[in-house]
């Protein structure tokens, strides 16, 4: 990736009008959360059938434990990493309207980001599937598995969105008519692929914006999207790029 590149990516989100930043499980992987596919990710190691809204509800002991252990377990303990910082930092600098963002860690809060768009939900609530009632995730007993409903002792489901269940209508509304109204868009460790989540990009392209993109390694947007493309770690870039933002 040649300084030019990041020159020219730096002077796009200086000059821009709207923009906004649409992240996914990559900047939370040097914060020690897992990606969902590729080296070491999720769905290589557990199938994703089992995180279906209809398998949940008929095998909720089975699921539960396998919940606990790829997310709650490992969420619980992750921090924010220099990327997150460094998004929450152009936020309070005026230079980001938004964090649009597919993942449930609630990494992008905790560093500091205050207009987060969470399109599949979060780890830090659940909904009581009997009574419907929400809960804080810090308020549930995790040692009995399946955890219980503390009002109604029904079956709690954590609040993010599983296979085959819709994802949360206002956010789509909410973080769509934003990605009309932006004229740059900064990808950051997502390669797009689930829908519609995975099109805010393209609203952004199709409505004459430029598209900022940091990876690890070449996606489906780089090629077709992508006006910079930065290759490397979103701890190490991102803080970068913003750095050059704010001088
Ligand atoms: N820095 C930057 N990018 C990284 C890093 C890193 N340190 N590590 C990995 N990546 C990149 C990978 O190259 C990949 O392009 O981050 C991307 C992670 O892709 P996925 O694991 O598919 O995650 P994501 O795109 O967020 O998945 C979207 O799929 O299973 C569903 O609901 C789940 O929200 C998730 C959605």
């Amino acid at each position: 990736m040649s300084n030019h590149a990041l020159e020219n990516a730096a002077n796009a989100l200086k000059n821009a009008r709207c923009a906004i930043a649409f992240t996914g499980a990559g900047i939370s992987v040097e914060s020690g959360v897992p990606p969902f596919r590729g080296p070491g990710g999720v769905w290589t190691r557990h199938d994703p059938g089992k995180f279906d809204k209809y398998y949940f509800r008929r095998n909720p002991e089975e699921v539960w434990p396998l919940l606990k252990e790829i997310f709650f377990d490992t969420l619980g303990k992750a921090k924010p990493n220099p990327a997150h910082m460094g998004l929450a930092k152009l936020e309070t600098r005026g230079k980001l309207a938004a964090v649009i963002t597919q993942n449930i860690d609630g990494l992008h809060q905790s560093a500091g980001s205050r207009t987060v768009y969470e399109y599949h939900g979060s780890i830090r609530r659940m909904q009581c599937l009997d009574c419907f009632e929400y809960f804080d995730t810090s308020s549930v007993s995790l040692e009995k598995m399946p955890p219980s409903c503390p009002r109604c002792g029904g079956l709690l489901k954590p609040d993010f969105v599983f296979f085959s269940e819709s994802i949360p209508i206002d956010v789509h509304e909410e973080a769509t008519s934003l990605a009309r109204q932006s004229d740059v868009c900064l990808i950051v460790g997502t390669g797009g692929e689930v829908m519609p989540a995975g099109r805010i990009p393209h609203i952004v392209k199709n409505a004459g914006g430029i598209i900022i993109e940091i990876n690890l390694h070449e996606t489906g947007y780089s090629y077709t999207t992508s006006d910079y493309y930065l290759e490397g770690k979103a701890g190490i870039m991102v803080p970068k790029l913003v750095g050059l933002v704010l001088s």
